[in-house]
């Protein structure tokens, strides 16, 4: 996720905002920048390391904002990189977040306004520029543009001839932080924790205006108050939130990762999804076959999404483990699709899959997390999932966006072969909109899952059992239980029990099962029974209103059609997390794995 950073005091502004965006790399970026403001305006920003950014000293600066970017509308570039600028550079603006209507803003400000970067960010800094031809007052011009915008975004803004920064936070972090001679900014407290540790956090729709007299917070019009807190985080802690772990973190930013990559994207009234793919509708028409290639967690994504696009985009699906991916000569290339799904875009074994496929002269697609990644840059088209970095080697936000973007392209193609009525369409977009509100429902009820790995942490072996849309995510609650707390753990589906794995069962094998919708409840049941009769303790992951009847344990999963299975998923990695933190194990970089893997 990119990061802001922002300085207004008597002290050396250049060397603390340079300071404060190394504080902020653990984020990760692809590019970074400054603005430093002494009277006039000196942006200096590019692609690469921080490292290799040379901020100039710039003695009379009294104030600055700082970015460091993870790409998302554009690649990699200096141009593409924060801060952005007006027509005059004497506004730059720094953006952390995605403004859904930036085509139709920018459409507007074409004619007269110069723009030099793909982002959806810049719009920003020509719309205050044109508010400020009609108000002396920075604040009341990022107001007005504030209105104009939908979407997420955490803003900061600084323009010559005029005092300090103005701030504005919707649906993105932003924190000021208070010492006795200067005021800090930050997307969180990393940015300026060395510094200090009193902050006040801004909520939702709140636009401050920073200066060397103090703060002013506004919303709505009115003028409010955010309490100071005092907090005690070390570098370390506060780099993670606060959290002890980036996986924990990470499993608590997926409401966030699922809107941001619904954003923009989805007409939910009208039942239309934009991905910005180049895949012409006679294409998608013709299309015969898509062939998933994915490794680990994203192949478990990839047969999430085979289940509904078959069902939805009526068209035949094959996903494959990409290291046993061969393109079959009997296929005709004209009319398949290869989908490489894949968080870092570099695996090797799916880059090597998705070759096999080009060469084969067959379309290909990545879906993946990182712009300007090996995969992003060879396949015909890329489709970005928007989890910003993932630092913990369990994947985790990285599975619901994932699966969140291949519904949305499983609604794309639907409507596009007219395989789904657009009333249909209306059904499954609203069910995946409430996503973000269901997982917050799951993490909401994190101590009884805490609890429930506790008293079970010492155990045999796990088994983990779904049917249909239950079966992947078996698979992956098994894969994050094993790859981080080193305990046996096996995902199997529900009907194989009995053709095998019945016979490890006992009464120190716990079962965990998904039945929610989309997972063929009824039959799952008939295995829960099963592996109950042979004392195995079973924790039930329902939207059942009466679990209790049936299983040990149960956790609720809220309502949203066919996106529970992905919701109760979130029991899966909390459980997954509990279990390993109860032992001790290293979390965030389990032994034997890597984050990216580049060896076949
Ligand atoms: C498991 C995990 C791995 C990755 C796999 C593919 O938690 O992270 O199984 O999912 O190595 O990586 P990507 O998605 O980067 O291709």
């Amino acid at each position: 996720m990119c990061g802001i950073t922002g300085y207004l005091g008597d002290g050396n502004c250049s060397k603390i905002v340079a300071q404060s965006l190394k504080n902020l790399e653990y984020r990760g970026y692809d590019s970074a920048g400054v603005a430093l403001l002494d009277g006039s305006l000196h942006v200096h920003k590019q692609s690469g390391q921080i490292d290799d950014l040379t901020v100039p000293s710039i003695p009379d600066a009294t104030c600055g904002i700082g970015h460091t970017r993870w790409s998302t509308h554009g690649a990699p570039t200096d141009e593409n990189a924060h801060p952005h600028t007006d027509c005059e550079n004497e506004v730059a603006i720094v953006h952390n977040g995605i403004i859904d209507n930036y085509e139709t803003l920018k459409r507007d400000l074409i004619g007269d306004h110069v723009f030099t970067s793909e982002t959806d960010s810049e719009v920003v800094a020509h719309l205050i520029e044109d508010e400020l031809d009609k108000t002396e007052y920075l604040l009341d011009a990022v107001e007005a543009v504030v209105a104009m915008l939908e979407g997420s975004f955490a803003i900061a803004v600084t323009a010559a001839g005029h005092d300090g920064i103005v701030v504005a936070r919707q649906d993105s972090p932003l924190v000021i932080g208070h010492a006795d001679d200067a005021t800090f900014i930050g997307s969180d407290v990393t940015a300026f924790v060395d510094h200090t540790r009193t902050v006040s956090f801004l909520e939702d729709g709140d636009i401050a205006h920073i200066t060397e007299s103090g703060h002013t917070i506004v919303n709505g019009g009115t003028i409010v108050e955010r309490e100071r807190r005092v907090i005690d985080w070390d570098a370390d802690a506060a780099e993670k939130g606060g959290y002890e772990h980036y996986m924990r973190k990470e499993i608590h930013e997926q409401p966030q990762a699922v809107r941001q990559a619904l954003s923009g994207r989805v007409d939910e009234v009208a039942g239309v999804v934009d991905l910005d793919l180049s895949l012409s509708e006679e294409y998608c028409r013709s299309l015969d076959e898509i062939q998933i290639i994915a490794c680990g967690t994203s192949y478990y994504a990839g047969l999430y999404a085979a289940e509904l696009l078959e069902r939805y985009a009526d068209v035949r699906v094959s996903v494959s483990i990409a290291s046993e991916y061969e393109f079959r000569e009997n296929r005709d290339p004209w009319r398949t699709l290869v989908v490489a799904v894949t968080q870092s875009g570099e695996t090797a074994d799916t880059l090597r899959a998705l070759r096999k496929g080009a060469g084969a002269g067959v379309r290909t697609l990545a879906v993946t997390n990182t712009v300007g990644s090996t995969m992003a840059r060879e396949a015909d088209d890329a489709l970005y999932i928007r989890s910003g970095p993932e630092i913990g080697v369990a994947a985790t936000k990285t599975f619901a966006s994932q699966v969140t973007t291949l519904t949305l392209l499983t609604v794309y193609l639907g409507r596009q072969r007219n395989a789904l009525s657009s009333n249909e369409a209306s059904t499954i977009l609203n069910a995946v909109s409430e996503v973000p509100g269901a997982i917050q429902q799951v993490l909401d009820a994190e101590s009884t899952v805490r609890q429930t790995a506790e008293e079970f942490a010492d155990s045999d072996s796990f088994f983990f059992i779904g049917r249909q849309l239950g079966y992947p995510v078996a698979l992956e609650g098994a894969l994050k239980l094993k790859e981080i707390s080193y305990d046996h753990a096996e995902g199997f589906a529900g009907g194989e029990l009995k053709h095998g794995p019945l016979a490890l069962v006992t009464e120190n094998t716990p079962v965990l099962a998904i039945l929610t919708e989309g997972t063929n409840a009824a039959e799952t049941l008939h295995n829960v029974k099963e592996v109950e009769s042979r004392g195995a303790p079973t924790i039930g992951l329902t939207s059942d209103p009466d679990p209790n009847a049936v299983f040990d344990i149960s956790f609720q999963v809220p309502d949203v059609g066919l996106m529970e299975p992905v919701v109760a998923n979130v029991y899966l990695q909390l459980f997954a997390y509990h279990v390993a933190n109860q032992k001790g194990r290293s979390i965030d970089k389990p032994r034997n794995l890597a984050k990216s893997v580049t060896v076949e």
